[in-house]
């Protein structure tokens, strides 16, 4: 544990809302998040932990062409379906609000204006695909193609979702109109804005290379690979397309600004939503502004195709907004990234989920099936941190079954149910305490140490696998102690040992809470605390000039959970206990899965 409090910003990517997210979108980049800023809360450090859906560009137009709709009611639908779904999976965001508002707005036009202003952003005439058919320019995800890099064939004008490289989509080989399928493109001129990268390539180079240990393999060498080709070159930030955010230069208010290049501001953007809705509008500066607090540590939360957006790109345009602002600036000098711990994939029947294919499960659909700490569980377990990982349903019972049930619910169960009937529903007062009982409340109590690092250096499936280890020492120790046996001999010795047992599975309690805040919560009851461990999760609609939008908000002040093994009362009244996991029927899951991948 820290002595000192730190200032820690949780930042989320920003899901575009063009359809239920899959689970392996939660493995990767929303569930991860939540767990480290429930264990930077216990810890005593300053949380705040930011996202919203990302509305704008073609992945929406996309999605309301096909479902006959307009991008308002695309983002409508599907941002209200992922507010639901984080409410029941318990993702404790303390501002997830959406892109397409009066404050996110007037951030991104400032940027783009002192980024000008700075000189990094200039115009030029562009060349892009042209579909003669259809009469459009084709921005981003409206023309496919041959991967310049890694030759897959469904790469996008805007990324390759195989290699996860960037290119200009003139690059692509065999392009294709999404919008006719028409593969007899034209190359026509449009003037559009220049992010001028090549200027910072050797600034971002320098900060890459320093104080960079505690960075994923993966996503630094991917970072510094790039980076040290110095390659680096202008990106067009404006698109020829009617939704998204207007481009503040007088003439050219009809181009819009590039989804990418919005999207990531809102960090920054959501930061300020959140100390306007807190009461405090300065507020937010205790997390982005280098002056005020230069301490503060900025966790990025993403999947690996978000990887040179977020180490390349939004340093970079950190960096361009960071310099002398000229008259018209603001005072603010904002932080770079502390970490960015990128996922890999998460696949599914050997490949990546995929909506067009047909190859996903839903999100809010599987919270519907199974409880949401079993979802927890089976995804931590599986988490993609350092490499691609595979599920099935024969795993996640098993997981479920053997690990969950098997090693944690049945232990708790089966201490506060004999606790609860032999000792009138109370904490038994101990007797004298032995050496293996000392030696399994040390060994406990040294859990806090590190799984405490563990959770705080981002290693989430390791913080399992240990806490899974010390739930297992108290099976262990409960079977050498049999309390149901010496209960009959010498009942003192039996209320030291499930003493003993109940203070491990408090502490444990606490050790599990930032992976299985529901079930932890609900075991905390059972122990007879009143206060409980975490805040409170609510939304609300906000009014803005430009009209309302739902919110999804944490409120952390009825939170007592701390992040320190503080003695169980003897004495203290225990409540009513149920099982806290529901064991799987293995023949009626493989059944059910039917209906859902
Ligand atoms: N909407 C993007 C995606 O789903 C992620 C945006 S992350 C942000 O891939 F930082 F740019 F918001
Ligand atoms: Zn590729």
């Amino acid at each position: 544990m820290d002595s000192q409090p730190r200032t820690i910003l949780v930042c989320v990517a920003w899901p575009y809302v063009n359809g239920e997210k899959h689970i392996g979108q939660i493995a990767g980049a929303y569930l991860p998040p939540d767990i480290f800023a429930r264990y930077q809360r216990m810890a005593g450090h300053r949380v705040l932990m930011v996202s919203g859906s990302d509305t704008h560009g073609t992945p929406i137009t996309l999605q309301a062409e096909k479902e006959g709709l307009s991008p308002e009611q695309v983002v409508e639908k599907y941002h209200r379906l992922f507010i639901e779904g984080c409410l029941e999976m318990g993702l404790t965001f303390d501002l997830y609000t959406h892109t397409d508002t009066e404050n996110h707005w007037q951030v991104t036009q400032r940027v783009f204006l002192r980024h000008l202003e700075n000189g990094y952003i200039y115009r030029a005439v562009q060349r892009q695909w042209y579909d003669p058919e259809a009469g459009r320019f084709l921005a981003d995800r409206y023309v496919e193609g041959t991967c310049p890099y890694c030759g897959y064939s469904e790469a996008r004008g805007d990324q390759c979702d195989n290699c996860g490289r960037i290119y200009d989509a003139l690059e692509l080989r065999n392009p294709r109109s999404k919008l006719t399928g028409n593969r007899h493109l034209e190359i026509r001129e449009t003037e559009h804005f220049f992010l001028d990268l090549s200027k910072l390539n050797e600034r971002l180079l320098a900060w890459i290379q320093d104080d960079k240990e505690h960075w994923r393999p993966h996503v630094l060498h991917f970072t510094q690979g790039q980076l040290a080709l110095k390659e680096l070159r202008g990106r067009p930030i404006t698109r020829d397309i009617d939704w998204g955010i207007p481009v503040p230069v007088p003439g050219y208010e009809h181009k819009r600004i590039y989804v990418w290049y919005d999207a990531v501001q809102g960090y920054w953007s959501a930061a300020i939503e959140w100390a306007h809705l807190a009461g405090d509008p300065e507020l937010w500066r205790q997390w982005w502004d280098l002056h005020t607090t230069p301490d503060a540590r900025h966790y990025y939360f993403i999947g690996k195709d978000n990887i040179p957006f977020h180490t390349i790109i939004w340093p970079a345009m950190i960096m361009a907004y960071n310099d002398e602002p000229g008259a018209t600036g603001d005072p603010y000098r904002l932080h770079l990234p502390y970490d960015v711990p990128a996922s890999e994939y998460l696949n599914f029947r050997g490949q990546q989920f995929s909506t067009s294919r047909g190859n996903v499960i839903g999100f809010n659909t599987v919270l519907k099936m199974f409880q949401a700490d079993a979802w927890r569980y089976v995804l931590t377990a599986l988490a993609p941190e350092t490499a691609d990982t595979e599920f099935t349903w024969e795993e996640f019972v098993n997981r479920v079954n053997n690990e969950l049930v098997a090693n944690w619910g049945n232990l708790a169960n089966r201490v506060l149910g004999f606790a609860y009937r032999h000792f009138d529903a109370q904490v038994p007062v101990p007797g004298p305490m032995d050496q293996s009982d000392r030696a399994l409340l040390d060994e406990i109590r040294q859990g806090f140490q590190q799984v405490g690092a563990l959770y705080n250096g981002v290693r989430l499936k390791a913080a399992l696998q240990e806490v899974r280890r010390l739930s297992g020492r108290v099976n262990q120790y409960l079977n050498e102690k049999a309390p149901w046996q010496a209960i009959k001999a010498d009942r003192e010795q039996a209320a030291t040992s499930v003493y003993v047992a109940l203070q491990a599975i408090d502490w444990l309690k606490l050790l599990w809470a930032p992976i299985l805040p529901h079930s932890s919560e609900e075991l905390h009851r059972y122990l007879g605390y009143d206060r409980p461990l975490f805040g409170r999760q609510y939304t609300q609609e906000v009014a803005d000039g430009r009209g309302t939008h739902l919110v999804l908000r944490y409120d952390p002040s009825p939170a007592s959970g701390r992040w320190e093994p503080s003695p169980l009362p003897p004495g203290q009244a225990l409540r009513k206990p149920k099982p806290l996991f529901q064991k799987l029927d293995p023949a009626q899951v493989l059944g059910e899965r039917a209906g859902v991948g």
